[in-house]
C-alpha cells in the first residue's frame, strides 16, 4: 500500500474546466492544488479556481447546446447514457483509487460510491424509453387532453465532498436524459472525479455544451446560482448554504432542489438482536467517517439493553482501524480538510464540556507515525447523552456518534423526530407491530428496519424532510419531477368553439 500510495504521490497533473466541449484554464488563470487527506504531502493535482467569467462561458455553451439535445429523441439520448455507465463499470477501479485517494474514504466504499453512479446511469437512462406523461378525459365531447414532460431548460448543479461520483450522477444523469444542459460545479476537496465522470461523457460522444465542468470554491457556485440563464439549481451540501442558495433563486423564481443535512438516529428496542445493532450502528456511525448526511450519529437505545449495547458497541469501535483508505486492512479513513477536523473536534469538546456527556471512547486526533500528515480523528462514542444536548442535536459530520437512553417506543420516537432535519431512521426490533408503528411515525424520508440508517438505493426516492430538504426528492422516477416540468395539451377536434367551464354539454 505504502508503495503504491508513494507511486501515485509522484506525478502532479494539471486539470482543467470542461466548456463546450474543450478543456480549458480558469478565465483568471489562477489554480488551486487538490491534497489527498490521509496524507497532506500527496498533492492529486492541480485544478482550475473559476470565477463568474467561467460561469458565464459555461452557461453560453449550455444555451448554445440546448436546442440540440431537446430535440434528440429521449431514448436516443439514453442510448448515450447506457454506453457512459459501460465506461464507468470499465474504469471502476482507477476511479475507486482516485477517488480514495482524493477523498480518504476506504477503497471499498469508494468502489460503492463508484457503483452507484453506474447503478444511477442504467437506471435512469431506461427513463429514456418511458418520461411517461399521462391522458386523461376532457370535459367537453371530442376533445382530447394529455400531458407531458419538457425540459426545464439549464440546470446549475453543485455537489459536495463526500460522493464524489454517485452524488454528481443523481443530478447529471437525469437532467440529460430529461433534454436539458448542465453546468455542473464540483465539490472543491473532489474535483478529479467529477473530472473522470465529465471525461466519460466526453468520451461517449455527448455533444459538445451539453455537460460542462467548473471546479472552484464558493465564486463559481455563487455565479451559477445568480446566472439570469440558470432555469434550475440542484443542490446537495449543507443547510446553512442550501437557505442561502434557496434565498437567491427565489429573488429569480428558480427552481431549486435542494438535499441538505441529518441527525438520523437507529433505534435499539429491548428486543432487538444487539449484535447486529452493534454492527449496524459502527457501520452507520463510522463508514466514510461518519460524513454521510445519512450517517449514524444517534443510537436511542432502551434501557433495559442501554448497558449491555454500550459496552459491546465501545469493545467494537475501539478495535477499528483507521488509517489511509488505499491501505486494504483499513476501516475508518481520515475526515476531509482542516475545516472539517476541527469542527469535530470542536463537538467533541461541546459533548465533554458544555453537554458534559460521557466520552466513552476515542475523542481524539490521531498525528503520529502514519497518521502525521493526515486529517485523523478516533472513532467516538458519547454516553449518557441527552435528547437535547447539542451533540445530540446538531450535525457534526464525523466519526462521533451519541448514544441516548429511552425508555418506551413513544418516548424513542420523539426522540428521533425532535430535531431538525429529517433524512434517515432505523429501528432495530423483532417485533412486526412495532416496525410498522415506527415506520408510520418516525417523520424522516428514509426509514429502515434492522438495518442502519446508511445505504440507500438507487431506485427509490432519496431526501428527507424539514431542515433537510425543500420537498423535492432525488433518484428513483421521482428525480424526473426535479429535472422536467409538466406541459398540459389539449386538443379540440369539434370543428367549432367549446368553451370549457361555460358551456352546457348534452347528456
Ligand atoms: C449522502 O450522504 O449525501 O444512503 C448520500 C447512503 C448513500 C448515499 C449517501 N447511498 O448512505
Amino acid at each position: 500500500m505504502a508503495k503504491q500510495a508513494k507511486q501515485l504521490s509522484k506525478k502532479t497533473e494539471t486539470y482543467h474546466n470542461y466548456i463546450g466541449g474543450e478543456w480549458t484554464k480558469s478565465a483568471s488563470g489562477e489554480s488551486f492544488e487538490n491534497l489527498n487527506p490521509a496524507d497532506t504531502t500527496d498533492v492529486v493535482g492541480r485544478f482550475p479556481k473559476s470565477n463568474s467569467e467561467d460561469v458565464d462561458r459555461a452557461v453560453e455553451a449550455a444555451k448554445n447546446a440546448a436546442t440540440r439535445w431537446r430535440r434528440t429523441p429521449a431514448p436516443k439520448r439514453a442510448e448515450i447514457l447506457f454506453r457512459l455507465a459501460r465506461i464507468l463499470e470499465r474504469d471502476k477501479e482507477k476511479f475507486t483509487r482516485e477517488m480514495t485517494r482524493e477523498m480518504g474514504k476506504v477503497t471499498k466504499e469508494s468502489g460503492g460510491d463508484v457503483q452507484e453512479a453506474i447503478d444511477c446511469t442504467y437506471y435512469t437512462a431506461g427513463e429514456g424509453r418511458r418520461l411517461h406523461g399521462f391522458t386523461t378525459p376532457a370535459e367537453m365531447p371530442n376533445k382530447f387532453a394529455m400531458c407531458v414532460r419538457q425540459p426545464v431548460g439549464i440546470c446549475g448543479l453543485i455537489t459536495p465532498f463526500n460522493f464524489p461520483m454517485a452524488i454528481p450522477s443523481w443530478k447529471l444523469i437525469p437532467a440529460l436524459v430529461c433534454g436539458n444542459t448542465v453546468v455542473l460545479k464540483s465539490g472543491e476537496d473532489v474535483p478529479l472525479s467529477t473530472i473522470n465522470l465529465v471525461k466519460s461523457c466526453e468520451e461517449v460522444g455527448i455533444p459538445k455544451g451539453v455537460v460542462n465542468l467548473v471546479n472552484g470554491f464558493h465564486e463559481p457556485g455563487e455565479a451559477l446560482v445568480n446566472h439570469k440563464d440558470v432555469r434550475l439549481i440542484s443542490f446537495t451540501g449543507s443547510t446553512d448554504t442550501g437557505r442561502i442558495i434557496a434565498e437567491q433563486c427565489a429573488n429569480q423564481n428558480k427552481i431549486v432542489s435542494l438535499e441538505m443535512g441529518g441527525k438520523n438516529a437507529i433505534i435499539v428496542m429491548e428486543d432487538a438482536d444487539i449484535d447486529n445493532a452493534v454492527e449496524g450502528s459502527l457501520w452507520g456511525a463510522f463508514g466514510t467517517s461518519g460524513q454521510r448526511c445519512t450517517a449514524s450519529s444517534r443510537l436511542v437505545v432502551h434501557k433495559k439493553v442501554y448497558k449491555k449495547f454500550c459496552e459491546k458497541l465501545v469493545e467494537r469501535v475501539k478495535k477499528l482501524k483507521v488509517g489511509n483508505g488505499l491501505d486494504d486492512k483499513t476501516e475508518v479513513g481520515p475526515v476531509i480538510n482542516q475545516a472539517a477536523l476541527e469542527k469535530i473536534l470542536g463537538y467533541i469538546e461541546i459533548g465533554q464540556k458544555e453537554d458534559r456527556a460521557t466520552l466513552a471512547c476515542g475523542g481524539n486526533r490521531l498525528t503520529k507515525g502514519e497518521y502525521k500528515n493526515g486529517y485523523f480523528i478516533e472513532p467516538t462514542v458519547f454516553t449518557d447523552v441527552a435528547p437535547d444536548h447539542r451533540i445530540g442535536q446538531e450535525e457534526i459530520f464525523g466519526p462521533v456518534t451519541s448514544v441516548i437512553p429511552f425508555n418506551d417506543l413513544e418516548e424513542a420516537i420523539d426522540i428521533v423526530n425532535n430535531v431538525k432535519y429529517g433524512l434517515s431512521s432505523a429501528i432495530y426490533t423483532q417485533d412486526v407491530n412495532r416496525a410498522f408503528y415506527a415506520m408510520q411515525e418516525l417523520y424522516t424520508g428514509i426509514c429502515y428496519v434492522n438495518s442502519a440508517t446508511i445505504g440507500a438505493e438507487v431506485h427509490l426516492p432519496f431526501g428527507g424532510t424539514k431542515g433537510t430538504g425543500n420537498g423535492h426528492r432525488e433518484a428513483g422516477t421521482q428525480v424526473l419531477d426535479i429535472f422536467t416540468e409538466w406541459k398540459s395539451l389539449y386538443i379540440d377536434y369539434s370543428g367549432k368553439l367549446q368553451k370549457a367551464q361555460i358551456d352546457a354539454v348534452e347528456i
